[in-house]
């Protein structure tokens, strides 16, 4: 891990007094398949705090998806622990809400409402529907979808979608929301609105997001902490402060200089691969 950076993390800020939401502690997550067995992330270790906006980074297969579906309660590590607040994750449950990167991960039979209220009642959040009617239509409302409460999903944009998704996934409230390359399949300038969005809704509530990206730049504006993570299997190379970059640092000195020594370390595995690969030969 490095801890030359003047970024370089150690522990989170006031973390003495704070206990982290999420600790992640020299996890290794294998699939077994009847013929392979493969490593997908070894021995990875990161603790989330109460607000962060935790970044997993790196390259394509180097087990970020496969972390969330850890802390999600998906899979089970090998070895290592993965504990919310404190207690070891067992299972799936509305305290983590998943965001992905796919279109289609709305009810396409409910209109953007019933598919909020839908998980708020299913979820056990609300019980009464006047009450997830309510919460529904204030979520839709931060995410800037008044008007489109009762379009069905095939109506709408890819972005809208993507702000529906994230308005059901925070109308949850659950400890932790996990988002998974939420705005890697949007053209250029929605992916920039969308982020700082998402930016604005943190300001508005400080949520705790666990968010996945293959983006140096996209980390650095979204992110408050990066877990910089190897090529496969994914080993944790470097943990970075980034609370101070956002958007308005796109392309300044700084801005640059961290992201070119992120594509450095991860760009070094690289080279460092095709010449092992060039010595099998
Ligand atoms: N269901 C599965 N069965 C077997 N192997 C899998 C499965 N899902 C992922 N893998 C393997 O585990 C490794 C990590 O995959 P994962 O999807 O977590 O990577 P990722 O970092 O999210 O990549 P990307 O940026 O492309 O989404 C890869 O080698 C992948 O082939
Ligand atoms: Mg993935």
């Amino acid at each position: 891990m490095d801890t030359q950076n003047p970024e370089a993390a150690g522990p989170a800020p006031a973390a003495s007094d704070i206990e982290p939401i999420l600790d992640v502690d020299g996890v290794t997550l294998q699939y077994k398949t009847k013929e392979h067995l493969i490593t997908a992330t070894y021995q990875v270790s990161f603790h989330v705090y109460p607000a962060d906006r935790f970044v997993l980074l790196g390259p394509s297969g180097c087990g970020k998806s496969t972390i969330l579906k850890g802390v999600a309660g998906y899979m089970r590590p090998v070895e290592g622990e993965m504990r919310l607040k404190g207690r070891d994750i067992k299972d799936p449950g509305p305290d983590r809400v998943m965001v992905f990167q796919e279109f289609d991960q709305l009810l396409p039979w409910k209109t953007v409402k019933q598919n909020i209220t839908f998980a708020l009642l299913n979820g056990g959040k609300c019980t009464s529907s006047h009450e997830a009617d309510e919460i529904a239509m204030e979520y839709i409302h931060k995410v800037k979808l008044d008007r489109f409460e009762n379009t069905y999903p095939h109506m709408l944009s890819g972005g809208m979608k993507q702000r529906v998704a994230i308005a059901r996934g925070m109308a949850m409230e659950p400890d932790i929301l996990l988002m998974d390359e939420p705005f890697a399949a949007l053209d250029a300038l929605t992916r920039l609105q969308m982020q700082k969005e998402l930016l604005q809704l943190w300001e508005d509530t400080h949520f705790t997001v666990l968010f996945v990206t293959h983006s140096i730049e996209e980390a650095l504006i979204v992110g408050s902490r990066i877990l910089v993570l190897s090529p496969h299997p994914g080993q944790v190379k470097a943990e970075l402060n980034a609370h101070h970059l956002n958007h308005d640092n796109v392309g300044d000195a700084e801005f640059s200089n961290v992201q070119q020594r992120i594509h450095d370390m991860l760009f070094a595995d690289r080279i460092l691969e095709d010449e092992l690969e060039t010595e099998d030969a």
